[in-house]
């Protein structure tokens, strides 16, 4: 059976660093709470003027270079987002143009922080089912957009930026060997943006009650996100057949340090296997994963041949895993 390979990785984050001791002028908050708390130190925010797009042109434009794929062989692109430029068209095709990937057709995958592996496993069945070739999937966010910055619960803990792959059909057993989608909208008000769209139309009284921005209750995600990353790494290695120690490299949604150790405890994995960026970048929600992968492949971590999980949580809630044999 035909497998999906990934052909090429690329990312890109904006130059702006917005730093903990910066953050301590803004809000109530300290650099040891957001390191205790969170791990991270630094996060990448995105200027007045660029929008999501532009941060998925260059990660998509690097991700093309990485795979010697030109535009125009793509078939499909899929921007996973949840700061969208606009409601419509959807930003895949204002970076289908920018691309010049004419004969590309175009959508946007929204499933919060966990919309790259959502938008990977839609790729991923498309290329098995023969129907295309080479898709591009992007994870891009401009979070700073949507962040309250007088909420210290929330705004010290996001970030911009974008990654990107080009898939096609693999070779050699090479490619992904399983993709899990999990969704329970019950919680959806866990971590959400209430105002903009069709239930609380923007109005002078929703931007005034600040309706705008995420409203996140942490702690509760906090607890739900470690429990569904713990099951969903599990689910993943046990569907292939597989024993934890076989994971040569783990990359993981960048919410939380915490969370993300909690995962490899359950997988009794050494951290030196597990990509960590949060740090410099933050949680950028969609885009967390596919800038990890990339960090990873850069620094040679990961190699042809090598056993890669990646995993997400977001809101929705949704979480989600694919196995790859890179
Ligand atoms: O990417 C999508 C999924 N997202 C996640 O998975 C995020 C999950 N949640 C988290 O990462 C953590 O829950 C947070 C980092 C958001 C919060 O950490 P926590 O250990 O769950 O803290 P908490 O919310 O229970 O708050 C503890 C205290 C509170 O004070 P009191 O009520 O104990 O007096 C907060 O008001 O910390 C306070 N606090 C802060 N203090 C300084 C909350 N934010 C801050 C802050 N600076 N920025």
């Amino acid at each position: 059976m035909t497998r999906t390979m990934v052909l090429g990785v690329g990312s890109f984050v904006p130059e702006n660093v917005l730093t903990n001791q910066q953050l301590e002028k803004m809000v109530d908050t300290s650099d040891e709470w957001i390191r205790e708390r969170t791990g991270i130190v630094e996060r990448r925010i995105a200027g007045a003027n660029t929008a999501t797009s532009d941060l998925a042109y260059e990660a998509g434009k690097r991700a093309l270079e990485a795979a010697g794929v030109g535009a125009d062989e793509l078939d499909l692109i899929i921007v996973a987002t949840a700061t969208p430029d606009m409601f419509f068209p959807a930003t895949a095709c204002l970076v289908q143009d920018r691309l010049g990937a004419r004969r590309a057709a175009a959508f946007d995958m929204s499933a919060a922080c966990s919309g790259f592996i959502f938008g990977l496993a839609t790729a991923d069945a498309y290329i098995k089912a023969g129907l295309y070739k080479k898709i591009m999937v992007i994870g891009a966010e401009t979070v700073s957009k949507i962040t309250d910055w007088t909420d210290r619960n929330t705004c010290v803990l996001f970030g911009d930026g974008a990654g990107a792959v080009v898939l096609g059909p693999g070779e050699d057993g090479r490619g992904i060997l399983s993709t899990h989608l999990h969704t329970d909208g019950s919680m959806s008000d866990l971590l959400y943006v209430p105002g903009g769209g069709s239930r609380n139309p923007a109005t002078h009284e929703s931007i005034d009650q600040r309706l705008h921005y995420i409203k996140m209750r942490g702690n509760e995600t906090f607890k739900v996100a470690v429990r569904a990353l713990e099951e969903v790494v599990v689910e993943a290695i046990e569907a292939n057949g597989l024993k934890p120690a076989d994971i040569d490299v783990l990359v993981p949604h960048q919410a939380n340090l915490r969370i993300i150790q909690a995962t490899a405890k359950r997988l009794d994995m050494p951290m030196s296997k597990v990509v960590v960026t949060l740090h410099k970048y933050g949680n950028t929600s969609a885009a967390s994963v596919p800038m990890a992968l990339d960090e990873a492949v850069k620094d040679g971590r990961i190699t042809p041949g090598k056993l890669v999980l990646l995993e997400a949580f977001g809101g929705g809630l949704t979480w989600a895993s694919a196995l790859i044999r890179w």
